[in-house]
């Protein structure tokens, strides 16, 4: 039986000077009183917010009990800002801080996370938005962010200590509440929103349903479409972002086609003008042009049959190694173009996600299409995508469904 919570959204903090301090806390999620983690008392954590261009500056406290690490999502930032452990820092100890800082620039919809143990600690709320607005913002009554979340409970309704091998294998921990949280309640009737869609799910993905409100997708992964695309339903796999720009013409609902669901709403009031001007499309963000000889890679995707192993590493593989190999699948100058082919060869749907860079996804007829930092490649499909490896150090490559990477399916890469 599955839930319909409704969560408030912490305030926004407008400056980037940021202290985000790890911690346990209280918060009300599928009805039930119960302790997660968050950041600074509040599940999740807050927006953070900065102008491109800007550099963000951000000390973390960790007030766990257990070690943390932040990953900065779909920033191109320096390798030793990237928050992941063995190949960029030491986790951070209990009661230590750890300061990250970088400069910033792209615009878009990004988030925050923590990469130590983040199937687990993702799971318990360790996340939270990161908006990066532009120099010129588009002309919008109303900028709203939605984090599409799902949590596994228990009976009892409170969080699901249970982690047994089940968790890890097929389509991994898939919660049975679903919440959008959401940082603005009501709208007016004809204004102009701006959702910014972020799944930070460990392992769902989301075909979304927007009723309420008539639009067009206008950036995927935060990075700007050249034109605004319409849309019926929205795939959201973890770790994706998508922003849409629309009127409101009814009640917003956010629905789960697969499930048929209601996840949440915002409520629309009054009336207003209509606007009769067309959407806008963003300003691009700068973007690197593939140039010079492609080097090839090919990835396979294994693993997850019937349950297999447990207990650690074991389940999921990616060219026959479970786990971090000890060699990265590519290892290139600075500026080089890679095509990389994914195959995947499970019964289950990956998606893949490439820290510090972002990259094309190939279509069918060999174009390069969206501009991405995560692509969904469903069970038995193919995909190659394209990527200019402009930004020097230790990437990590992995799927971001998180038990999928816990139990094996991760990679990585070398920019020199
Ligand atoms: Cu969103 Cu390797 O992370
Ligand atoms: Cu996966």
């Amino acid at each position: 039986m599955a839930a319909i919570a409704a969560a408030g959204m912490p305030s926004v903090a407008a400056a980037q000077n940021f202290v985000l301090r790890p911690e346990p806390v209280m918060t009300t999620l599928g009805g039930v009183r119960q302790e997660l983690l968050g950041f600074n008392g509040s599940w999740p954590g807050p927006e953070l917010r900065a102008g491109q261009g800007d550099n963000l500056r951000v000390r973390v406290e960790n007030g766990l009990q257990d070690g943390v690490l932040v990953h900065w999502h779909g920033l191109r930032l320096p390798n030793r800002m990237d928050g992941v452990n063995v190949l960029t820092q030491d986790v951070i100890p209990p009661g230590s801080n750890h300061d990250y800082r970088f400069p910033l620039p792209d615009s878009g919809t990004f988030w925050y996370h923590s990469h130590y143990l983040s199937y687990d600690q993702v799971s318990r709320g360790l996340f939270g938005p990161l908006i990066i607005d532009e120099q010129q913002p588009p002309d919008v009554d109303n900028d709203i962010t939605v984090q599409l979340f799902d949590m596994l409970t228990d009976e009892s309704g409170v969080y699901d200590e249970d982690t047994g091998a089940e968790q890890f294998v097929a389509a991994g921990r898939i919660g049975n509440v679903m919440t959008a949280v959401v940082s603005r309640e009501t709208v007016q009737l004809g204004d102009r929103v701006r959702l910014r869609l972020i799944n930070p799910s460990i392992d769902r993905v989301y075909d979304l349903r927007i009723n309420g409100i008539e639009g067009t997708i206008v950036a995927l992964d935060g990075m700007p479409l050249e034109q605004p695309r319409p849309f019926e339903d929205i795939i959201l796999a973890p770790g994706q972002r998508c922003d849409v720009i629309g009127d409101v013409s009814d009640e917003i609902a956010f629905a789960d086609d697969d499930t048929g669901q209601t996840i949440g709403r915002i409520a629309a009031h009054g009336q207003r003008q209509h606007r009769t001007t067309a959407i806008p499309a963003l300003p691009p963000n700068p973007m690197p042009q593939p140039k010079g000889r492609e080097v090839r890679a090919r990835l396979l995707m294994q693993g997850g049959a019937g349950g297999a192993k447990h207990g650690g590493f074991g389940t999921w593989a990616l060219n026959d190694v479970s786990g971090l190999p000890r060699e990265p699948l590519l290892n290139v100058r600075r500026g080089t173009t890679a095509r990389i082919s994914l195959y995947n060869a499970t019964a289950f749907d990956h998606v893949m996600h490439l820290h510090g860079h972002h990259f094309w996804e190939i279509s069918k007829n060999g174009e390069p299409g969206d501009y991405r930092d995560g692509t969904l490649v469903r069970a038995g499909a193919a995909r190659d995508i394209l990527c200019v490896l402009d930004n020097p150090g230790n990437w990590m490559f992995h799927c971001h469904m998180l038990s999928h990477q816990a139990d094996g399916m991760a990679t990585w890469l070398r920019v020199g």
